[in-house]
């Protein structure tokens, strides 16, 4: 029989961090849309993830009826969370997302291949000097930090800084359960934003060809863009643009790594980078839950979701859903062709608005890193980040 224990989504079960896969798969099977005693329903198997994600449910806060944890008694006035487009809904949602699209073309990640390869072999160069190094320090980390602050147009800043304030923002992505944490988290938003704002009237005293430039221009347009939403916008692009795609590169390298013949596939088939980047973002997933709020009753596989509630819909989980992937969906295959349907980057109008740009810098790095060093392998323990949410390695020795 199973212990009722184990039916809860935990986060803090001893062995989470190391494999989350096994609560999602008992969940999957015998609670799929859980109403859960923190106050929260969690939703589990891909067809109902796919459809929640797509049903047009609104994202903001202010919609829910009680404050299911910690985070959300924090100050409303707070910084940049609650402001981005991630947290807003139509017609605010709408107006912010187009504003961004509109820099954010196919074409303009496109063009930005010559320098994400640049960046690779560089940083491929300092850990073949180095010979033992750490993966999330070398390339995993440095390469989308460096290519969105470049679209940015960041000035030089402290980067240290600024990464540590990143790293206690995004908990707010996540189950809070500590007032602790939900201070530090109001702190980290104060800080960045000031941060951010500073580095505005910086570019608006340096305009250039890039993405700040352009979203200040669109504030100076009138009614498109106010100031408060700038930063927040701002730094949602930020966050987003390296928080996530570290843990797609790291967390696809463990895979491969831990599975010797698909290593070998993709150095014997190059032209798998594309398909094996879709299935690191569906077997590992960078992003492991996206939220919607009710704000009427609404069915998922036939329960009843009340109005006000708050819905943790599950990627990580629904990606490795075998009613969806198939008997072996808890197994790496590059060679998958359903892999492009994982949900990694959510879906319905929130859909990530960087997953041209996160795949670009996934298939661009891997891929050149086991071709340059067909000795790479572990050089000791990896030790996951123990976020939730945005799932990878804190420290990924390699020996190259
Ligand atoms: C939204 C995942 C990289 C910018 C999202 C969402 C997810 C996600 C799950 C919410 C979708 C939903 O609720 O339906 C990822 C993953 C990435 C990644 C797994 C890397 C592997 C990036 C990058 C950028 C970015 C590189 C920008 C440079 C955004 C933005 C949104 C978003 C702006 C908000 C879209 C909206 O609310 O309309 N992403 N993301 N993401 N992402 Fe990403």
């Amino acid at each position: 029989m199973t212990n009722t224990d184990e039916l809860l989504f935990n986060p803090f079960a001893p062995g989470f961090f190391e494999n989350p896969y096994e609560q999602y798969k008992l969940l999957r099977d015998e609670d799929p849309v859980q109403e859960h005693p923190l106050g929260f329903w969690f939703v589990s198997r891909y067809e109902d993830v796919s459809a929640l994600l797509r049903a047009g449910l609104s994202v903001d806060i202010a919609n829910l009826a009680d404050t299911p944890f910690e985070f959300f008694a924090a100050d409303e006035d707070a910084g940049a969370l609650n402001r981005s487009m991630l947290d807003r809904d139509p017609p605010d949602h709408t107006r912010l997302r187009s504003l961004v699209t509109k820099v954010f073309t196919r074409r303009a990640i496109a063009a930005l291949e010559p320098k994400i390869v640049a960046l690779v072999d560089a940083a491929l160069d300092r850990m073949a000097e180095r010979g033992t190094c750490d993966l999330v320090e070398e390339l995993a980390f440095p390469l989308p930090f460096a290519v969105i602050s470049e679209m940015l147009g960041m000035p030089p800043t402290d980067h240290a800084r600024v990464r540590e304030l990143s790293g206690t923002l995004v908990r707010s992505l996540e189950i809070v359960a500590d007032e602790e944490t939900a201070r530090a988290i109001a702190a980290a938003d104060a800080e960045l934003t000031a941060i951010t704002r500073e580095v505005i009237a910086w570019k608006r005293a340096n305009p250039a060809e890039d993405l700040l430039t352009a979203l200040i221009a669109a504030e100076h347009d009138g009614q498109v863009l106010d100031g408060d939403e700038l930063v927040a916008q701002v730094v949602l692009l930020y966050v987003a643009g390296h928080e996530t795609t570290v843990n797609l590169i790291a967390n696809g390298v463990n895979a491969l790594l831990r599975n010797p013949s698909q290593l070998e596939l993709l150095r014997s088939q190059p032209d798998l980078a594309a398909n094996a980047v879709e299935e690191f973002l569906r077997y590992d997933s960078p992003v492991q839950q996206t939220r919607r709020i009710t704000t009427a009753p609404h069915t998922v596989a036939g329960r009843e979701i009340p109005a006000g509630t708050f819905v943790l819909a599950c990627l990580g989980s629904a990606n490795r859903d075998e009613r969806f992937f198939g008997p072996d969906a808890a197994e790496l295959r590059l060679d998958r062709p359903e892999a492009r349907h994982q949900v990694s980057f959510g879906a319905g109008p929130h859909h990530c608005l960087g997953a041209a740009l996160a795949r670009l810098e996934g298939q661009v790095a891997v891929s050149r890193l086991v071709r340059r060093f067909p000795g790479l392998g572990f050089a000791g323990e990896l030790e996951w980040n123990g976020r939730i949410n945005l799932r990878g390695p804190a420290k990924f020795p390699v020996h190259v």
